[in-house]
């Protein structure tokens, strides 16, 4: 399917499947939605010195560089584990923004690092984050058991792929958290809710980012 890089209202790219004009991020804002839901509503809900996040679909590497910057800032030690089946080329990767709206030497390169650091393999990005890319798609993509805090559930809307948003999908991610792990995600739809309850998860409506009234998170006791 088509894609194409676009610019949300925030100053930060993203980018669009054409076909089904959804954007891999709100058109409010790509980085403003991308720390509400899952810097704030999950990675800073976890209190440990060192954490663990799975999160499902790698697309631009936001949520990723976003998660690096905010461990930085809080002395945080990440390991990053994201699944993707689809990943964006070089040329796409080259047109995004991110690295430029924050005040991080470019001599790092740690966004291009992202990118081009190969997959299905372990990297240290930085001293204390380290990434590790799965090239697959979310139903076939084995993860390590009770292994992360925090989950980032960042699949394409419902009304596009609704088996992305299934019990089976639930359990996997639910399979692989920790005890008092949290998982966030910017939906909120009702078969959504009952899928991650039907698994185990507790869930909570919390407000959602500029543009979206609310949003989910879920907690494994
Ligand atoms: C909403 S976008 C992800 C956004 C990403 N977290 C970011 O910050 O750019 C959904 C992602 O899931 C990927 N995807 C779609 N179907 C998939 C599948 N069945 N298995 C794995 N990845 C899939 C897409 O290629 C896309 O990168």
């Amino acid at each position: 399917m088509k894609r194409k890089v676009i610019t949300t209202s925030d100053g930060s790219t993203s980018i669009e499947m054409e076909e089904w004009g959804e954007t891999y991020h709100s058109i409010h804002g790509a980085i403003q939605e991308a720390r509400h839901v899952y810097i704030e509503r999950g990675f800073d809900k976890i209190a440990t010195p060192e954490i663990k996040v799975l999160e499902m679909g790698f697309g631009t590497g936001l949520n990723a560089f976003l998660t690096l910057v905010e461990a930085r800032k809080k002395n945080k030690v990440v390991e990053y584990h994201s699944i993707e089946a689809y990943p964006v080329t070089e040329e796409e990767s080259k047109a995004l923004n991110f690295e430029a709206l924050y005040d991080i030497s470019e001599d790092e390169q740690l966004f291009n690092q992202m990118h081009q650091c190969t997959w299905d393999t372990t990297h240290q990005i930085t001293s204390a984050f380290k990434l590790h890319k799965i090239h697959n798609t979310f139903e076939e993509a084995v993860v390590n058991q009770e292994f992360f805090d925090v989950i980032y559930f960042d699949v394409f809307g419902y009304q596009f792929q609704p088996d992305l948003w299934s019990v089976e999908i639930f359990q996997k991610v639910y399979d692989a958290l920790k005890s008092g792990g949290v998982l966030a995600t910017y939906a909120c739809r009702g078969p959504i809710k009952r899928a991650m309850k039907q698994v185990g998860f507790t869930t909570e409506k919390v407000p959602g980012p500029p543009g979206k009234r609310e949003m989910l998170v879920a907690y494994k006791q």
